[in-house]
């Protein structure tokens, strides 16, 4: 839905709620949550107020790495329901104003997958190796990978396959887990079935992608080792090439052709300017902003973040999104609950040789989520964060998923504990995950304390996480000051981020519009001590209570002044 003053496309400023089927409601009974439980919720998601829904890859999978390793990509897995019941959410969603967006994973397939299955029948200098990045071993007997590439999940990047007549045979190239060989972007056949992907889903209905690992498609063919030692900034020969673009061209291209569809990028790259180009003018719309998920929670790292998106936006012309959770990191309230409060991929088992503290981290995930909803560009709501859910970091290893905790030997955690079931009702688990009577436990243990955190248990709280949010949603959706636009830095004491949202000139006057439409204020209080408020401006909403009319720390107040 536009909102009041805004002119462009919806995505520039959606609230999209980013929904991992898996783990949201289970409508069979088979512990899983699918798409029969995301239909029947979709009213609770309408009520919170979002504008679009980000649906986690729902295609067949062996499901090695939770659904990322698709064997058919014009079809859903049965586990989560049919093509129709997929044609259903879309049309219910739509009758409810929300649009759908979907996973899109071009740099791999599944180990399944036809083409992977008949490039092994079809033996070494095949066409249907051509797909994929098959090489001869190194040193005697080809014994050895073919270059020192190391898998994202731990282990090396390449596996060796026995040929049709039982000989041990040419390695393929996986970036992620062996399940997962990596397509080659180099064949004319790669190109030309994702670019009917695309089309069939946009038929469907789709109003998006978003695309899988963007950045990693176009590889050097020479295949070059890396060299020893940490990586430096320079792109690896598998990561963020130039010819990747070419790929974001012809998509941008379908995606235009099918009435402005929105395609957006996962993108994890450390230089921001080389991000940049991903959403240059005729590639894709958006890319998720990593750097602002990662953030300390620090006036200071925040700030520069959101300087330099803000800086970028004006240069490529794509608007901002903002994201403080997903389903691969941490979920807010541990991140910000422990001594560090940054995250990093690769050192997340560092960061859980933490001690949470929930409280804290509960009160500075509410001061995010307001600072989040106030800045100017969509912002992404990962399914769980609008409950306050932390990360379940004590799961039993006997019941974990992960590829990453099996690929590290249970070094790394993994992402898990960020993927259990919600919490919907009821004082016991599984809280309402599964609607069908007699359930089968849900695919992860819940804890015991999320009594307290399930959606009917937090309706009834006016204090609750999912009322602030609800509350937040409503008011960036009503007030035109929310619409497309910038914002303006407030002077502000050290630890103390201000600054005002107001209609800007191109979306027309304001002058014929509410009290409500004026500048909004969003003052963030990261110090340690409480800081006075603007006189003669009316509060909105705070994520914390204001103590004696001052803002306490780690406290998030909307002002309309
Ligand atoms: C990024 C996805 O978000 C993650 O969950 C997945 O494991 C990898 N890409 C591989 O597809």
């Amino acid at each position: 839905m536009l909102k009041p003053g805004s002119s462009g496309p919806w995505w520039r400023t959606a609230a999209i709620y980013q929904l991992y089927m898996r783990s949201f409601a289970d409508g069979d009974g088979d512990g899983i949550g699918d798409l029969a439980g995301a239909r029947a919720r979709l009213p609770y998601l309408a009520e919170l107020g979002i504008d679009a829904i980000w649906l986690n890859p729902w295609y067949p999978s062996p499901m090695a790495d939770g659904g990322y390793d698709i064997s058919d990509y014009r079809d859903i897995d049965p586990l989560f329901g049919t093509l129709a019941d997929a044609d259903a959410l879309i049309r219910e969603a739509h009758a409810l104003g929300i649009k759908i967006i979907i996973d899109v994973v071009p740099n791999h397939g599944s180990d399944r997958h036809p083409w992977f299955t008949e490039a092994l029948a079809a033996g070494p200098g095949s066409a249907a190796r051509e797909r994929f990045w098959f090489r001869p071993g190194r040193g005697p007997g080809g014994d050895e990978p073919p270059n020192n590439w190391q898998s994202i999940f731990g282990g090396p990047a390449w596996s060796r396959v026995t040929e049709p007549d039982g000989s041990p045979g040419e390695w393929y190239l996986h970036l992620f887990t062996p399940q997962q060989p990596d397509f080659n972007w180099r064949s004319p056949d790669v190109r030309a079935e994702f670019e009917d992907v695309l089309r069939f889903w946009f038929d469907r209905g789709a109003d998006g992608i978003r695309v899988d690992s963007a950045a990693l498609l176009a590889k050097d063919p020479t295949l070059p080792d890396l060299p020893p030692g940490p990586q430096g900034p320079a792109p690896e020969p598998f990561n963020d090439r130039d010819d990747v673009h070419d790929i974001y061209r012809s998509w941008r291209a379908i995606a235009d052709a099918a009435g402005g569809r929105l395609l957006v990028g996962e993108v994890w790259l450390p230089d921001a300017a080389r991000t940049a180009r991903y959403v240059a003018p005729g590639e894709l719309h958006t890319v998720f902003n990593f750097p602002y998920l990662i953030s300390a929670w620090d006036a200071a790292a925040l700030r520069e973040v959101i300087e330099r998106t803000m800086e970028l936006g004006d240069l490529s012309g794509a608007p901002a999104t903002w994201v403080l959770s997903n389903h691969d990191v941490d979920r807010p309230v541990s991140r910000y609950g422990r001594a560090e409060t940054w995250f990093d991929l690769a050192r997340r088992p560092y960061l859980h040789g933490f001690p949470v503290d929930r409280a804290l981290g509960t009160r500075r995930a509410r001061a995010a989520a307001l600072l989040t909803m106030a800045l100017p560009g969509s912002v992404y709501i990962y399914q769980g964060e609008e409950l306050g859910l932390w990360e379940v970091q004590d799961i039993p290893d006997e019941l974990r998923q992960d590829p990453i905790w099996y690929r590290t030997g249970g070094e790394d955690p993994g992402r898990d504990g960020c993927r259990v079931p919600l919490p919907w009702s009821g004082t016991e688990p599984p809280f309402g995950f599964s609607l069908a009577e007699g359930a089968r436990d849900p695919m992860l243990p819940q804890p015991k304390e999320w009594r307290e955190l399930t959606v009917a248990a937090e309706l009834a709280d006016e204090d609750s996480m999912l009322r602030l949010y609800q509350s937040a949603l409503r008011l960036r959706r009503s007030l035109a000051a929310f619409a497309d636009g910038g914002l303006t830095w407030q002077p502000a004491p050290g630890g103390v981020l201000s600054f005002d949202r107001r209609l800007t000139d191109d979306h027309g006057p304001a002058d014929d519009r509410e009290p409500a439409d004026a500048a909004v204020r969003c003052i963030a209080n990261l110090s340690a001590a409480p800081i006075a408020l603007p006189s003669e401006a009316t509060v909105l909403l705070t994520s914390s209570p204001l103590a004696d009319g001052m803002l306490p720390p780690d406290t998030t107040v909307w002002l309309r002044l």
